[in-house]
C-alpha cells in the first residue's frame, strides 16, 4: 500500500512499507502550501526533480533535521553535500535500490540553474523521478516539456504526478499527451495554480484525460491511497 499526499506544488509525501519520502519539498514561502517544514513527518529520504528554488526548497534543511539521505543528479546532490547534508548522488538512466525503496532517474526537458549556487558550478540537467514503494510505482515528472522518452515507462507506472500549469512545463494539452504516453492506472495534476502565470483548470485537465486514466485532483494536504 502507499500513500500519497500532496503538499501543493510539485510537493508530494510518498508513505509505504513504514517509509516516508518526500519529492520537491518547496514549503516554505510556497504560496499552495498548507504546511510548513515543520508539518512533515520524520522523513527516510528526500527525493529532487531539479535545482530550482520551488522543487530543492527546504530539502537541506529537512535532510539535516531527519538525517534523511537527499537523491538527487550528481551536481544538485552536490550542492546539497556541500550545504552540509547526506546526499546520493545519481544521474539519469540510473536506478538504485535503497533501504526506502527503489529510484530511478529519467529525462526532462527543462532549466539546469541551482537555486543558492552563486558559482555556476553546480548547474545539473532536471530530471524525472520514478519511485517503487508500498509495491506500487511512482513517476514524478518534475519540470518538463511533453518528450518522446515518456513512452518508454509505458504500463510500467501506477501513479503519475504530471504537470499541468503551462508557462514553464506541460500544460493540459501536453499533459493529456503525456498520460497517452505512460498510460499510468492513476493521475495527480500538480504544478498549477501556485502563481497566476500557471492558473490552469485541474477539470479541464480531467475531462480531456477521460478514460485514458484515473484523474485525482487534490487540495494541499489531501492524499490519494494505492492499495
Ligand atoms: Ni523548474
Ligand atoms: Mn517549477
Amino acid at each position: 500500500m502507499l500513500t500519497a499526499t500532496f503538499h501543493g506544488h510539485a510537493c508530494f509525501l510518498l508513505e509505504g512499507d513504514g517509509k516516508r519520502i518526500v519529492i520537491d519539498p518547496f514549503l516554505t514561502g510556497n504560496p499552495a502550501a498548507v504546511i510548513g517544514p515543520d508539518g512533515l513527518p520524520k522523513l527516510d529520504a528526500i527525493l529532487l526533480s531539479h535545482g530550482h528554488g520551488d522543487h530543492l526548497g527546504d530539502a537541506v534543511a529537512l535532510a539535516k533535521r531527519d538525517k534523511a539521505t537527499i537523491v538527487a543528479t550528481a551536481e544538485l546532490a552536490g550542492f546539497c553535500g556541500d550545504k552540509g547534508a547526506t546526499a546520493h548522488a545519481m544521474h539519469i538512466g540510473g536506478a538504485h535500490q535503497f533501504p526506502f525503496g527503489r529510484v530511478k532517474l529519467v529525462p526532462a526537458f527543462h532549466g539546469g540553474r541551482v537555486e543558492g549556487d552563486a558559482t555556476g558550478k553546480y548547474t545539473t540537467n532536471p530530471c524525472g523521478v520514478v519511485v517503487g514503494l508500498g509495491g506500487k510505482t511512482v513517476y514524478h515528472t518534475g519540470d518538463t516539456g511533453l518528450t518522446l522518452e515518456m513512452q518508454l515507462l509505458e504500463g510500467r507506472v501506477d501513479l503519475m504526478l504530471v504537470p499541468i500549469g503551462d508557462n514553464y512545463t506541460m500544460g493540459i494539452e501536453d499533459a493529456v499527451r503525456a498520460v497517452e504516453f505512460v498510460k499510468p492506472k492513476i493521475v495527480i495534476p500538480m504544478h498549477y495554480n501556485t502563481w497566476d502565470v500557471i492558473r490552469a483548470d485541474p477539470r479541464a485537465f480531467q475531462r480531456d484525460v477521460g478514460t485514458r486514466a484515473e484523474v485525482r485532483i487534490l487540495a494541499p494536504g489531501e492524499s490519494q491511497i494505492l492499495s
